[in-house]
């Protein structure tokens, strides 16, 4: 990723609309990453944002917009396109007739490195991710979160300008998913632009630089993860865990929103009700409505529920990843 020549390699997203017959999968997005830049895609499922990365890499063409890697017409050059962007696409990567570490060194030559520096790069890779018991594994014998890995280290043990990662998180444990993303800030840190699709609101807050959340097709906030949650200032959330088989409690009229997932109820509160709100929440409890609550300082999880109206962790969109 060293190059010194003084070009601007931002990568910029211009009024990109893309329909399948009357649906607008994406309406008018507009976007840039700078390089050394992690930006998060953040959205619900159908939100449209595996549609915007697919025509950075050419392999859906945008409605109208434009698209552009510096120089580069990323649309009327798809060739341009595909060498300048690595690509960890949604769906599995098709390695079943490869061991994982020859894999990741053949796609990392394939993509332009030179072979000594790819294959010192796999072998750090596969040590940072902690996948080096699978190393000579075949692709068919990788359980999901594995397979996930390799996929992530195939696309950036020689990573192009603008590194394009759509839900790597999925199928991760959580502890290697705390590796992964080291690596993805590392992507960045290195000079890559990382354009990264992502469920994971709360891991993503702290590894990305800036986020855009969309809804169907329509970028509707963009920012810092701390200037997003700016407008959330002075609130706080209270969450209620609901007895199992009782219904949701009545809302007291200082509760200005509430969403249940399952018997958990969220609740957002002004900061100056948090007397209120913990008065009656022990209420509750003393009336067996609920079994134990929380108080606490809203996060971008709020803000997102806020915006789009779902709750950021879907358990469909892994089952269907
Ligand atoms: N090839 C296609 N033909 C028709 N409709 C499509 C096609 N691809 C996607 N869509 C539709 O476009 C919309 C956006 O889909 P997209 O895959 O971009 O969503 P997403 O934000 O990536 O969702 P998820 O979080 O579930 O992956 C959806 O309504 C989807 O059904
Ligand atoms: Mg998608």
């Amino acid at each position: 990723m060293t190059d010194s020549t003084a070009a601007d390699w931002t990568f910029r997203a211009a009024n990109v609309t893309k329909t399948f017959g009357d649906l607008r999968a994406n309406d008018a997005v507009t976007l840039e990453i700078r390089p050394g830049e992690v930006y998060g895609l953040l959205g619900p499922n159908g939100a449209g944002k595996t549609t915007l990365v697919k025509q950075v890499i050419g392999l859906l063409k945008p409605t109208s917009g434009s698209l552009t890697l510096g120089p580069y017409d990323l649309v009327d050059d798809p060739d341009a396109a595909r060498q300048l962007c690595s690509y960890l696409p949604q769906a599995q990567m098709p390695i079943d007739s490869f061991k994982a570490r020859q894999v990741i060194v053949l796609t990392g030559m394939i993509r332009g490195g030179d072979a000594a520096a790819v294959r010192k790069r796999a072998d750090e890779l596969i040590e940072e991710l902690d996948i080096g018991e699978w190393s000579e594994t075949l692709g068919t014998r990788l359980s999901g979160g594995v397979k996930r890995l390799v996929g992530f280290a195939m696309v950036t043990a020689w990573p192009g300008r603008v590194v394009i990662l759509d839900e790597p998180t999925n199928d991760v444990d959580p502890r290697r998913r705390r590796l992964l993303w080291q690596q993805i800030r590392r992507l960045g840190d290195q000079g890559s632009s990382v354009l990264l699709v992502t469920h994971n609101v709360l891991e993503a807050e702290k590894s990305v630089d800036r986020l855009a959340i969309i809804n169907d097709g329509r970028l509707i906030a963009e920012g810092t993860p701390s200037s997003l949650k700016s407008e959330d200032r002075g609130r706080m959330r209270l969450q209620l865990m609901v007895v199992p088989g009782r219904p949701t409690p009545e809302m007291p009229v200082f509760v200005e929103n509430h969403t249940r997932v399952g018997n958990n109820v969220m609740t957002v509160i002004a900061e100056t009700d948090s007397a209120h709100g913990i008065g009656w929440a022990q209420e509750l409890v003393g009336l067996g409505v609920i079994e134990e609550y929380a108080l606490a300082a809203t996060t971008l999880e709020d803000v997102y529920i806020r915006l789009t109206g779902h709750t950021s962790e879907d358990p469909t969109a892994e089952a269907l990843a």
